[in-house]
This record gives structure tokens, sequence and C-alpha cells, in this order.
């Protein structure tokens, strides 16, 4: 057990003049700190919607799931092909295909039994639910279970509502039960049915006395006659708000306690699709659950669309957040097929962004606003922004975007347009936006190195930025999530500029073993430490920024790479030729030609390479052939790049005159006689902080990161009096300490009463800690 004590940042009586110092113009202004900076990225994606915080707790309920994805077609072979067709960034034929298992359809279900079973088109309960079970019961009885999502989590004293529909020739009964995992029932149900070769829905309340969990649903058949069984769905009647067919309520809770400023849906790449056919279509998702068609998800699941269009405005509305919603572009996944339409096929795309928005906002009179207003919500939903695709790059987007973009103006001029456009050349051929969306997928070394990245983008550069997604991938640990703060201290000294940002993915069910934000299994959930990190963040946002100075001239500190240096392929054929190094002592300069024959990157120059694994390279032709960049392996293998993308492609099939001039730690990488990267290498202690002031309650807040294993001792100079207030520290032993099932709390806030006697203080934060230090200065 650790002792508090552990945690507490030690405010120091006696100031130490050799210490570094953290200063804070506690009566100077930074930048204004937008309402709208922290919010929530939502995608269907590992379980997060179905199986999530969708509450129902039957999966495959329409025996769908065989169904393969819209646009493709089932080869020979066995794969769920995509149309042979042009890919937008560069007319490739992608021809893309995923492997689609034959047993797809009866997934979660197990049917047994001296009958008979097969899924059929036969008898349609509707167009959207087409499949359904046939059971063929004149040789046996059979049972029919449902295992949910790898287990239901049944809770004592609590209701769960059964729904099914029936078509019965010549059964006349049968019956339901909630059974645990030894197959013991918690509570059944008889249902009497009509045998008239009609479809009917059945429907009952189980009331389980006790709490289990790994439990099934079974529905039991009594030899004789044939029945068909469709949309099976069972839900706990305690949902978030009290829906019936809602949120799952610690799930929604754990999002709301976010208090996120905006959430965006539907994504991410389901947007886009793996083809334009299977992208996520807004309309298909609203209405009676059974008349959604639901679609594969391209994150490898068929997703039901339960918590659609409808359901994610409703809970917007219900946690007092703005609403983004994300429209294809007309465009499929340029990893997937990336087939595309543009010309008069958009048109149809435009209006269906339009007709979403009307949707959210219209009036009433509006076609799209009666739909709202007919399902019980005449007043309009707080839609603000509509982004206009995800990671869409090149002409063919700027094109359609741009068509995009004037229309939802000219008719909404108050919704805030998103380009999915990240920083590139694209930018100069934009009709305008109101936010472009990078997003950094990166290992945590990478986040520490580039906290300062938007210190760095220019004051007048001409779009705001909403970083719509970002996690340190490497790891997930405390010491990930701390290189997400120091990354986030960045974003909130530079909110001018970056007025949005979203982690992603945010969260899982822990079937699919990805540690995302939140993490979950049927019955119990957590965030891990990066949620925590997030959560402080955004409870402890100021109105803006207070100018703060780290005086440590040990901070950074330059550093010389000694070691081998070596030229290899990278996911490319290259050939080489003429290579010529020369090492003045001080200077070592590379230089080759470099013909690329095929292959999606181009090649690497490895320096500084000692026996651990430790090395830096310049990476020509990184992100998929995007940029020329500087990055560093550590040890372990984590790889960290620094600066940002530069959009500098390897043309394939041409000699190129390549040049790397490596000054102690000044580096330089050259192509084709153009300087394409200028750095200055420093190595950076992990310790970051942010300041801010909040009006309202006269609050100075300062978030302190100490990313280093050993505790940080600095003074801290407010240049203020005395003042009251408290201490929050989120702290680990380890760096590579993490919240679990078992300990969903090892890393939890805890806060403590501080006085700062001013104008300096000693303070000291403890090893792998984000501090946030909150002094009143009205006391
Ligand atoms: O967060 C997972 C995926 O990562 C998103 O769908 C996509 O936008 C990004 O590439």
């Amino acid at each position: 057990m650790k002792s508090d004590k552990l945690f507490l940042v030690i405010a120091l009586a006696a100031s130490c003049s050799h210490l570094p110092e953290v200063e804070v113009d506690s009566l100077g202004k930074g930048a204004q700190i937008p309402e709208s900076l922290y919010g929530v990225f939502f995608e269907e994606i590992t379980g997060s919607g179905d199986g999530g915080l969708y509450a129902e707790m039957v999966r495959g309920r329409g025996f769908e799931e065989g169904v393969i994805p819209s646009g493709c077609t089932l080869d020979a072979a066995g794969y769920a092909a995509a149309p042979l067709a042009p890919c937008y960034s560069n007319d490739s034929i992608n021809a893309f295909k995923i492997p689609w298992a034959e047993d797809k359809d009866l997934e979660a279900w197990k049917v047994s039994g001296a009958g008979k079973w097969q899924i059929t088109d036969k008898h349609p309960l509707n167009g959207a639910t087409s499949h359904s079970l046939e059971l063929q019961l004149e040789k046996g009885a059979i049972t029919v279970e449902n295992e949910g999502y790898w287990g239901m989590s049944i809770k004592g004293g609590e209701c769960y509502d059964l729904s099914f529909y029936l078509r019965s020739a010549g059964v006349e009964e049968c019956s339901a039960s909630l059974i645990d995992a030894e197959g013991l029932e918690l509570d059944s149900h008889r249902f009497e049915t009509t045998g008239d070769g009609r479809w009917h829905q059945y429907s009952a309340t189980f009331h389980p006395s006790e709490s289990k969990d790994g439990c099934s649903l079974r529905l039991s058949f009594p030899q004789g006659g044939t029945a068909w069984l469709d949309f099976v769905s069972l839900f706990p009647e305690s949902t978030y708000k009290g829906r019936s067919g809602g949120l799952r309520k610690d799930l929604a809770e754990l999002i709301e306690d976010l208090h996120p400023a905006f959430v965006r849906w539907p994504g991410g790449c389901i947007v886009e699709g793996l083809t334009l056919a299977n992208r996520v279509k807004w309309k298909e998702t609203l209405g009676p659950v059974e008349n959604r068609p639901g679609e594969y998800d391209l994150w490898g699941y068929r997703a039901t669309y339960g918590l659609g269009y409808h359901e994610f405005l409703l809970f917007c509305e219900d946690i007092g957040s703005k609403a983004m919603f994300v429209c294809n572009a007309g465009m499929s996944c340029l990893f997937r097929n990336g087939d595309f339409v543009m010309g008069a096929d958009l048109e149809p795309f435009i209006q269906d962004a339009l007709d979403a928005i009307e949707y959210a906002i219209g009036d009433t009179d509006t076609e799209w606003g009666a739909k709202r207003a007919a399902v019980g919500h005449p007043e309009p939903f707080p839609l603000e922004y509509v982004e206009v695709g995800n990671e869409n790059v090149f002409g063919r987007y700027v094109q359609n975007y741009n068509r995009f973009y004037s229309a939802i103006k000219e008719r909404y001029p108050a919704i805030k347009v998103v380009s999915a456009l990240m920083f590139s050349k694209d930018l100069e051929d934009i009709s305008g936006a109101d936010l472009i969306d990078p997003h950094y997928y990166e290992a945590s070394p990478w986040f520490y190195d580039n906290a300062d990245v938007f210190d760095k983008l220019p004051d007048d550069f001409p779009y705001k930025v909403y970083v719509g997604e970002y996690a340190a991938v490497d790891k997930r640990c405390m010491e990930s999530a701390l290189a997400e703060a120091a990354f986030l201290t960045g974003v909130e000294r530079n909110s001018d500029k970056v007025q949005l940002v979203s982690y992603a993915p945010l969260m899982e069910n822990a079937h699919f073993g990805r540690d995302h934000m939140i993490v979950f299994d049927s019955g119990t959930s957590y965030g891990r430490s990066n949620y925590q990190v997030l959560k402080l963040f955004a409870h402890n946002k100021p109105d803006y920024v207070l100018p703060l100075r780290i005086n440590d001239p040990e901070q950074k500190v330059p550093f010389t790479p000694v070691g081998e240096v070596s030229v290899r392929e990278n996911n490319a054929c290259v050939e080489f030729n003429s290579l010529d190094v020369k090492n003045h002592g001080d200077t070592c300069t590379i230089c080759f030609k470099a013909l690329k024959k095929s292959g999606l990157q181009g090649w690497q120059v490895v320096f500084g390479q000692s026996g651990e694994g430790h090395c830096f390279m310049a990476d020509y032709g990184s992100h998929s052939n995007e940029s020329v960049l500087f990055r560093e392996v550590s040890e372990r293998g984590d790889v960290s790049l620094f600066d940002y993308r530069n959009q500098c492609p390897i043309t394939t099939g041409v000699w190129h005159d390549v040049k790397v001039e490596l000054a102690a730690n000044h580096w330089t990488a050259w192509l084709d006689g153009d300087k394409v990267v200028d750095y200055h290498y420093l190595k950076v202690k992990r310790h970051y902080a942010v300041a801010g002031f909040k009006e309202d309650s006269g609050e100075i807040i300062l978030k302190i990161v100490n990313g280093e294993s050993t505790p940080w001792k600095f003074v801290l100079n407010l240049n203020t009096g005395a003042s009251k207030g408290e201490i929050i520290t989120l702290a680990a032993e380890n760096g590579n300490d993490e919240n679990s099932f078992e300990a969903p709390e090892k890393i939890a806030p805890k806060a403590y009463p501080f006085r700062y006697k001013g104008r300096k203080q000693t303070m000291e934060c403890p090893a792998n800690s984000l501090t946030i230090i909150k002094l009143n200065t009205k006391s």
C-alpha cells in the first residue's frame, strides 16, 4: 500500500536558488482558451457502440452478420471483394478485399437439439433485417442461445426487457430464460405463440435476483412445426437517463465525466468506408431499430447503428456537449478501396450532409426538421460542427471539399466546417475552413519531443486547428499518458491556434485487447491513466493562458550522435549509387544517388547507431511517402520523429540526389539540391508546464508534467503574493503502471489543500506525475 505522502507535491519552506524555476507571469495574458477545447471522438470500433455504449445485450440480434460489406461481392476464394475502381488519391486499382468466413452469421449464437436449422432470407421480417433463423422442429426440440458480447453480465434486482419476433407454422409455444455459465436459470418466461405463418413480436421482462457474469439468453422450442426467429433483443431497464433501448449507464457517465465540450460522430475511417457504398449512411440509422439495416464496420464486425444519428445528438444534448457530425466527402478510405465520385455524382452526397444538418437544427416545417419533431424532438439539437471527410488528401478531395464548404456555408453560415486535411500543401487550394484536422498517432517519445509543435505554428497560419485524433500508441501506461499530457500542455498554451482536441479511439470492449482510453466488459468499466489525464485537463480549463517559462539551463541539452552510418531501403525497392561519406570531425556529410523502383515508401539514412539498438535516421518517404523526417529509435524500439509532415514524396523511377549533413546537433536533409529538413536536436528533460487564469473563480491554474522517473524539485515563482488553493496529483510509482479491472483506480487523482506563501516557493512534483496547482487569488 502506497502512502499518500509519496504523491503529495511537497511545498518546501525555503527557496533554493540553484534549482530550476517555473516562472509564471500571473498578471500577463496569453491565448484565450476556448470553451470548445477538450472534446471526445466517438467511432464504432472495438465494440465501443455495439457491446459498449449501446446497451443492447444480444450480439447478432438480426442474424445479418453474414451479409458482406455494401459494395463488395463474394469471390470464389472466399473474399469480400471491393469493385475494381481507381483510388481517388493516385488512380491505382487497390482491388481491396477482406477474407470472409462462411460461419459469420451465427457467431454469437449456439443452436443445439435434434431438429434442423439454417439462416434464410426466404421470409424476411422486413427489408432491413431480411435474414432469420429457421428452425425445423419436426424431428425434435431446439435451444438457441446467445452469449451476448462475450458473456452477459446480469445484476440481481434489476429488470431486463426481452423482445423477439417469431413466425411459426405449427409451433404453439416457446420459452426464454437467462442462464448462467453453468446453464442454471436466473429467470424464465413461457410464451404461447401464434402459429399463423405471420411475424409476431413477443416480449417479457426478466427479474433475476442473483448477480452473475458470463450469462446467456436461451430460447427453447419444443418439437413440432417450423419457426423463424428474428430480431432478438435484450436491454437492461436501467440505462443512461432511463431511456428504453438506450445507452449503458456506466459508460455514458464515464464520457460525461470528461465534461466534453463536443462529441464527434460517427468516425473515423468508417465515415469513408472500405468501399464508398460501405460508408456510414446516417439516414439508415434513424427510426425503429428493427428497420435499421446496419452495415459491416470496417473495424471487423457488423454495426447495428442502434446508436444512430438521433441517439448521438440526444447524447450530446444530455451531457451538454456540442455535436460534430462527420460526412463522407464522396470518397472511400484510400488505404482500403479508395473509390470515389465527383462532378454531378457528388450532388447526392452534398445534399445528404445538408439533410443531416437540417435534421439536427432545421425548423420543424422543413422535411428533415419535421422528421426530428415527429420522434418527439421539435427543439433543435446542439449541432455546431460538420467535418467533411476523414483523413482525406490531395486534389480530388480538395475539389469535393470546396463544393461541400460553399453549400454548407451558403445555407448554414453558423455551422463550423472542418476540413479533414492535415498540415499539407492541399490547404493552399481550399476555399475556406473553420478548422483543419491533423491526427497524431505516434510513440510516446514523439509526444514528449513535440509538445512544442504548435509553438512553431506561425501566428498567421490561416486555419484554426482541431486535433481530431491523438494517442501515444507505443505503450498503454502512465508513461504514455504523461506523454499525452505533455502534448496537451502545448495544445492548451496554443489554444488560440488549436481550438479543439479529441483523443482516439475513445473506448473498447476488453475482448478486443487494444487498451483504448475507456476499457470495459459486459459489466464493468474503467478509465486508463490517460482518461484521468484528459479529465484533469478538461476539468481544470482556465479562460486564458498565463505566460510561463521553465528556467532550467539543463532542460535542453545539446547532444551529438556518435556511431555507425548506413543506408537502407524502407518498404520499397531502391537502387543506390555513388555513396560518399565524409567525416570532418564535427560534421559528417553523407551523399549518394537513389532510384526508387517500386514500393510505397523510400529509404533511410541511419546514423548514431549504437550497439543497444539506439539510432537516428533521416527517413525519406515516411508516412506512406508523404514526407522526409528525422527519427530516433530508442533501445526499446520506440520510434520518435521530429517536426511535422513536410509533404516531400519520393518519385518512383527517377534518380535522386541525396545529402544528409550532421553537424553536432544540427541536422539537415537534402533532396535533389533542396534542403527539405533543417533540425536542431536537443535532449529534453521530460518537464512540461502550462498556466492559466479562470476569471469567475479568480484562480491561477498550473498544470505540471513530470515524465521523469525521479521527482522534480523546482522553485515556483508566481510573481504574486500569498494565496490558498489546492494541489491535485495524478502519479504512479512506476511509469509502466496502469489501471485495470482489478485496480481501476490505481492511478487516480488525489487532492490536498495548499497555501502558496509567495512570491517564490520551492516545490517537488513526484516522479511520473501530472500535478494541478489551483490558487485562488481572491483569498
Ligand atoms: O481511431 C482509429 C482510426 O484511426 C480512425 O478511424 C481514423 O480516422 C484513424 O486513422
